[in-house]
């Protein structure tokens, strides 16, 4: 279905050069007699051709293929006693908001089907300013130590001399780093390829705080659930769509939210104080690990509704720059390291795809006023009129709360401390409870059918074992039937410290 513009030229436009000048023909070209060279003094068609030499912009290193909508995010409930970001101060609070989904591994191009992670990345304009949750699909991370990750994401593209995808190097990797099993046991279920992009969940995997009025923080996870629940193909689906319809995720969103059904996710946190952190069992900063929700029961607190597709693609989803540094007062970081990381990353890597002023972008201004200091570079066209450039007249908010040095926050001491992927028998439980107790019949079947067709590409014998033996670490019986799928002997488990020699989190030094 081409854009509605394609039916409908007749809204007054006439054809012109990017000065503005009206051009009479847009295919001529000044050329000397009827077969002469062609003229430098024909503006209109240089500026054609130079425009057109410039339209790619680099494709996000990650997360280059996606689609999104527009839509809003509205308050449902009161969680002032959680945080003091103004957009949760009154229930009924709606806001302005941008979605994209995307895969991780694939570029611009790739399959919306494919195996992979799926991102989920939402930029609410509060009056507060933009506060953006760059979550994915799944509540845990292959990584706990932010060192790794562009290690991790090279296996995961193209290797440098065959420009193939290789199966050798992806298991190589995961084997090496068994941290990564409950993310590889998330991937490799049904749910590593949801139904589209609009019919699944979304979770912040990362421990953030709120700190409320008063100053007192909690942690929090933060949830958004698929209303009406997710969906996910089977492994034979998605390699079916992937060849027929590369583009089937970008289509169903768009269809829907065209077709007035419109997505719509029901928003919940999941909090603990500093003193249950410190007895939680797991580390609230390993973003390997799942809080129970048991223990830690969802809180509601709005939902979110897309109901408007972009005008331009480029303009409202390409251009749009999602950082989890981009927050609102109330709503904070965790130290967890693999987050502290992100907030350097994303605005870095922003500057380099979309330049200094990436924020001045209309997909990316926030609904409120800026005034500061920061002038000019490329493409400032907004830059704040006659305003003074120096300290001057603006007047800095007059803080209500209590200062946090009132209140008891973290505090941090030790020795720098390089490795943080330690692995323990701590990092299996959550993988086991999901393969035993989670899973059904018909998703373990899926699970290792789906391992198997991946995981029997390695060619390496030793590649193989060893990724089972990370297998068997989980569960004995679940290595065995994937090293029986692909025909290779079965492998003892890894032997990894026990739980007890995890390193354990403290709030208070
Ligand atoms: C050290 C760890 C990580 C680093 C350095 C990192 C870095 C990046 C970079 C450079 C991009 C491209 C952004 C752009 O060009 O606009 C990106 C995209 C993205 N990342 Fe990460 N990432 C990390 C981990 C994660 C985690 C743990 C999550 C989710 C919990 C996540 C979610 C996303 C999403 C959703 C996008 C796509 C944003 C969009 O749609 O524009 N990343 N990441
Ligand atoms: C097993 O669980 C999946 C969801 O993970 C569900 O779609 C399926 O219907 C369940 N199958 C059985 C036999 O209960």
């Amino acid at each position: 279905m081409p854009s509605k513009q394609v039916f409908n030229s007749q809204d007054g436009a006439t054809y012109t050069t990017s000065t503005g000048a009206p051009v009479a023909k847009p295919y001529a070209a000044q050329r000397i007699g009827a077969v002469g060279p062609l003229l430098l003094q024909d503006f209109h068609h240089i500026d054609l051709l130079a425009h057109f030499d410039r339209e790619r912009i680099p494709e996000r290193v990650v997360h280059a293929k996606g689609a999104g909508a527009h839509g809003y995010f509205e308050v449902t409930h009161d969680i002032t006693d959680l945080t003091c970001a103004s957009l949760f101060k009154k229930v009924g609070n709606k806001a302005r908001t941008t979605v994209r989904f995307s895969t991780v591994g694939g570029e611009s191009g790739s399959a919306d089907t494919a195996r992979d992670p799926r991102g989920f990345a939402i930029k609410i304009r509060t009056d507060e300013g933009n506060l953006d949750w760059v979550f994915n699909n799944t509540p845990v991370f292959f990584i706990r130590d932010p060192a790794k990750f562009p290690h991790f994401i090279h296996t995961q593209k193209r290797d440098p001399q065959t420009h193939l995808k290789d199966a050798d190097m992806f298991w190589d990797y995961l084997s090496l780093n068994p941290e990564s099993i409950h993310q590889v046991m998330i991937l490799f279920s049904d749910r590593g390829h949801p139904d589209g992009y609009h019919h699944m969940h979304g979770y912040s995997g990362h421990t953030f705080k709120f700190v409320n009025e008063a100053g007192e923080f909690h942690y929090v996870q933060i949830h958004f659930i698929k209303d009406g629940g997710a969906k996910s193909l089977t492994e034979p689906e998605a390699s079916k769509l992937a060849g027929d319809n590369p583009d089937y995720g970008i289509q169903s969103l768009f269809e829907d939210i065209e077709a007035g059904k419109y997505p719509s996710w029901t928003v919940y946190v999941q909090t603990m104080t500093a003193a249950q952190a410190e007895k939680f069992r797991y580390n609230i900063l390993d973003l390997t690990k799942i809080w129970s929700h048991k223990e830690f029961p969802l809180r509601p607190i709005g939902k979110m509704v897309l109901n408007e597709n972009p005008q331009n693609y480029f303009a409202e989803i390409e251009q749009a720059a999602f950082s989890p540094s981009h927050t609102v007062p109330g709503i904070e970081a965790s130290a967890d390291p693999v987050l502290q990381s992100r907030l350097f990353s994303y605005p870095d890597t922003h500057r380099h795809r979309l330049g200094v002023n990436y924020n001045q972008l209309p997909v990316n201004a926030p609904a409120v006023p800026i005034a500061n200091f920061q002038r000019d570079g490329f493409m400032a066209f907004s830059n704040q009129g006659s305003r003074p450039n120096y300290q001057s007249s603006l007047v800095p908010l007059e803080y209500k709360s209590k200062p946090y040095e009132e209140v008891q926050h973290e505090t941090w001491l030790g020795a720098a401390n390089a490795d943080l992927s330690f692995v323990t028998e701590l990092d299996f439980e959550q993988p086991r409870e999901l393969w035993l107790n989670v899973f059904n019949d018909t998703d373990r079947e899926h699970f290792v059918h789906n391992v198997a067709v991946h995981l029997c590409n390695a060619k390496s014998a030793e590649v193989k074992a060893r990724q089972l033996s990370v297998f068997a670490a989980v569960d004995q019986g679940l290595s065995d039937r994937i090293a029986n799928a692909i025909g290779v002997p079965t492998v003892k488990p890894l032997q990894v410290a026990p739980a007890s020699a995890a390193i354990r989190f403290k709030a208070f030094a």
